[in-house]
């Protein structure tokens, strides 16, 4: 058992694992921040207080945070592994043709994604679990108001809204290989597969891309 998780297939594994947990719980942040577009914030603001006090979100977040340490670090160890293992004279092969962009590159769109969550862990993760977060009350409950501490970084600050968007198309390109390639690696795909898994996770990265980018779109142009 040891031997898998350290051989280089093993560590695939570990991550395509921890990289369709993450695929799952970009479904569900993506439903629940949707609502921001829907009313003056008392559905979304329901919503988030209800995921924040939720006994099964509590047993997720620490679980969320250690898919992500494990996805990070074997991106890292693995993309290492495989340069080193590069015999001499690979940097001149003719790349264009060896594979796509996103493919290629899946180390710096997932640093870039890795900067960009930085910087939304500050924003707001930070500031509702450790500063003083602003609070309303709702059918006699007092709640943080979620709503206005996303809303008011979003229509403030145009900047913000440009690199939330930026953000957003990181994702939808590192999802746009990373679909396929997590299902491939688990063994669930073959030659007739992996053309649909390809389309599936083409139209799954336009919805992730599309989805978080008119949420601070929403907030620029119309508020
Ligand atoms: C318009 C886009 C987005 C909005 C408005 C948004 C909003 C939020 C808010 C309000 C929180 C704090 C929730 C709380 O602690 O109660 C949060 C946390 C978080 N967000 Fe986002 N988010 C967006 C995009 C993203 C994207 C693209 C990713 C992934 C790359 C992401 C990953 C996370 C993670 C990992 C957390 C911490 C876990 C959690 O509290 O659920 N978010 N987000």
């Amino acid at each position: 058992m040891k031997e898998f998780f350290t051989s280089s297939i093993g560590q695939k594994f570990l991550m395509s694992l921890t990289g369709l947990f993450l695929i799952s719980f970009l479904c569900v942040h993506l439903t629940l921040n949707i609502l921001l577009l829907f009313g003056d914030g008392t559905i979304y603001n329901t919503a988030a207080h209800f995921m924040s006090t939720n006994v099964v979100m509590k047993v997720l977040e620490p679980i969320l945070a250690i898919g992500f340490i494990i996805h990070i670090l074997y991106s890292v160890k693995l993309t290492v592994q495989n340069i080193m293992a590069r015999p001499q004279g690979y940097a001149v092969v003719n790349q264009a043709n060896s594979s796509k962009w996103a493919s290629r590159n899946m180390l710096i769109l997932g640093s870039l994604i890795g900067i960009f969550l930085t910087l939304h862990l500050i924003n707001f993760f930070w500031k509702i679990k450790f500063g003083t977060p602003p609070t309303t009350i709702i059918d006699g409950t007092e709640m943080h108001n979620t709503y206005a501490l996303v809303s008011s970084l979003f229509i403030e600050y145009w900047w913000y809204d440009a690199i939330y968007i930026l953000g957003a198309i990181f994702l939808g390109l590192h999802l746009h290989h990373a679909f396929w390639s997590a299902f491939q690696t688990l063994g669930m795909s073959n030659i007739a597969w992996r053309k649909r898994l390809e389309v599936l996770g083409d139209i799954f990265a336009i919805i992730i891309a599309s989805g978080f980018s008119v949420i601070p779109l929403y907030f620029w142009i119309f508020r």
